[in-house]
């Protein structure tokens, strides 16, 4: 792999998904990684990540000198290339002349394999405060800009390079392009991690451990889920059993992706559990959301555990046994994990609609490396249907905390015509790329007095509220086009009965969460 070492701040990931995009592996180191341990990895290049810090702080983060000589190629950005610059024997001072944003810089060296072919004058995204006052001896200078001197420098022969712009972040012109010739160039590894060649080293590494054991999955009708059992259903074929709850808070039409267009192209077994009215005895009477997320997850895994015992006594009537169970992991709650063992350091509501850590059987995670719009490439190299590849993130408890209030099969009847328009007009204006997701929420305990045609109506509101984020945790609201803002309102309205009102929530996370519940 390439390592990607992490000098702290959000840049790591970014990093790591760049090389990616360059056909390369990659994979997130700490800083606090020695060299030896970076030897063991076999690396075949190393970028060091920017980070909030300054290399003169008392504790700011370093980096052991060892692994600038162990003659694998370096590439170092921002704070990582000061970092760099102080370990070679260069200079790093406190000019007093921040740079933020987008900054100009000037390639002033030969052409080294670096920043070979790239236009002289271009704009690149700088955030630093020290700069590289003086390179390390035996380095050429490749460019500067109006308050750095030395912005880049390169030792060819010993296979070390530095920018101290983000080359990762798109508002850097050239940014991708430095990357690549670090890696295809300058360190001559070959473009060949792809969707194809991931899928083929899943399939030997999930035929080893698994053998001839038994497996089982749940299936949520979301990507990751439906990804990890088509690679693990590559592997092992029909060993491989998928069990998929319908709770009754389902979208539109989900149940009918799942059992019918999902088997068709990947030809899984399908166990579905029809639990829509144990959910519903269930839920009651409840319209606490706490109480609601609690009796959702209880009852999840108690039909997931009843349909689980009975394919295992199937199972054993033949003499097998069910070892394994797939999850969908992935890097990023990997990385936030600390690069752990088991199962996602998420917050703690959001495994509601998942499953407990004490299960029985050990764990099968085939999108462990992964992030998601590669899970998401690797489904369609798989040939599953896009709408469930292309799908946004849904809730485990599904619409059952998008009705605020009581839920009821009526109510829920109600909501999923309503989200089915909304996604209907959505997709057709072309702006899926653009928001994160857009729960649709019936307000049930809320009434309004309306008109419609010569009739007083006193109907509830429907609550639109589309979300534009990179990770769920902070979001905006997606400034929609009025026009398209307009005919969802109208559609709803209309072909909805019991809906007179469409309302946008106009609210930023924080302070408001994505979920109204
Ligand atoms: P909030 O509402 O906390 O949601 O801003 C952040 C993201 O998490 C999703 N979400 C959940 N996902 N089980 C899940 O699997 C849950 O209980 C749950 N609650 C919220 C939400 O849709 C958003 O993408």
């Amino acid at each position: 792999p390439v390592l990607v070492v992490d000098f702290g701040a959000q840049y790591a990931q970014l990093i790591a998904r760049r090389v990616r995009e360059a056909s390369v592996y990659s994979e997130i180191v700490p800083h606090t990684i020695t060299a030896a341990e970076v030897a063991a990895k076999n690396p075949v290049g190393i970028v060091l990540s920017g980070g909030p810090s300054s290399v003169y702080e008392e504790n700011s983060p370093t980096l052991d000198a060892g692994i600038l000589t162990l003659g694998i190629p370096v590439l170092g950005i921002c704070y990582g290339f000061q970092v760099m610059a102080q370990q070679l024997g260069g200079e790093v001072s406190n000019t007093g002349l921040r740079e933020y944003g987008a900054t100009a810089v000037t390639l002033t060296g030969d052409d080294s394999s670096l920043l070979g072919g790239q236009p002289a004058a271009q704009t690149t995204w700088m955030s630093h405060g020290d700069s590289v006052s003086k390179a390390p001896a035996g380095f050429d200078v490749l460019a500067s800009s109006a308050s750095t001197p030395v912005a880049a420098f390169a030792s060819d022969e010993r296979k070390l390079y530095g920018v101290q712009w983000h080359p990762e972040v798109g508002h850097s012109e050239f940014g991708q392009n430095v990357l690549e010739n670090f890696l295809h160039t300058a360190a001559g590894i070959p473009a060949d991690w792809n969707s194809g060649s991931v899928i083929a080293e899943q399939v030997a590494r999930i035929r080893a451990q698994v053998g001839t054991a038994r497996v089982i999955c749940g299936l949520s009708g979301g990507v990751d889920s439906a990804v990890a059992a088509a690679i693990v259903h590559e592997a092992v074929g029909d060993q491989l059993v998928c069990i998929f709850v319908d709770h009754g808070l389902l979208r539109q039409d989900e149940r009918r992706q799942v059992e019918e267009d999902y088997v068709a192209s990947t030809g899984v077994r399908l166990v579905t559990v029809d639990a829509v009215e144990q959910f519903m005895d269930a839920l009651a009477g409840v319209s606490d959301p706490e109480q609601k997320r609690k009796i959702i997850g209880r009852e999840f895994i108690r039909s997931f555990e009843g349909a689980a015992a009975a394919l295992a006594l199937e199972a054993a009537a033949g003499g097998e046994e069910i070892k394994f169970l797939v999850q969908g992991t992935l890097y990023p709650d990997v990385v936030e994990s600390g690069g752990g063992t088991g199962t996602a350091n998420i917050k703690s509501h959001h495994n509601v609609g998942g499953l407990p850590e004490d299960l029985k059987f050990k764990l099968v995670e085939p999108l462990r490396a992964l992030f998601k719009d590669e899970v998401r490439a690797i489904g369609r190299e798989l040939g599953l249907p896009e709408v469930i590849v292309g799908r946004q993130p849904f809730p485990g408890p599904g619409l059952g905390i998008r009705i605020v209030g009581e839920v009821t099969l009526e109510r829920l009847e109600l909501l999923r015509k309503a989200d089915a328009i909304a996604r209907a007009e959505l997709t057709a204006a072309g702006l899926d790329g653009e928001i994160w997701q857009c729960p649709v929420v019936l307000l049930a305990d809320v009434r309004s007095v309306g008109v419609q045609g010569d009739g007083r109506t006193y109907g509830h509101p429907i609550v639109l509220r589309p979300v534009s984020s990179e990770d769920a945790m902070t979001a905006d609201w997606t400034r929609l086009p009025y026009d398209v803002l307009a005919r969802i309102s109208n559609r709803i309205t209309n072909e909805v009965a019991g809906v007179n009102r469409v309302v946008l929530d106009v609210t930023s996370k924080p302070p408001g969460t994505i979920e109204w519940e």
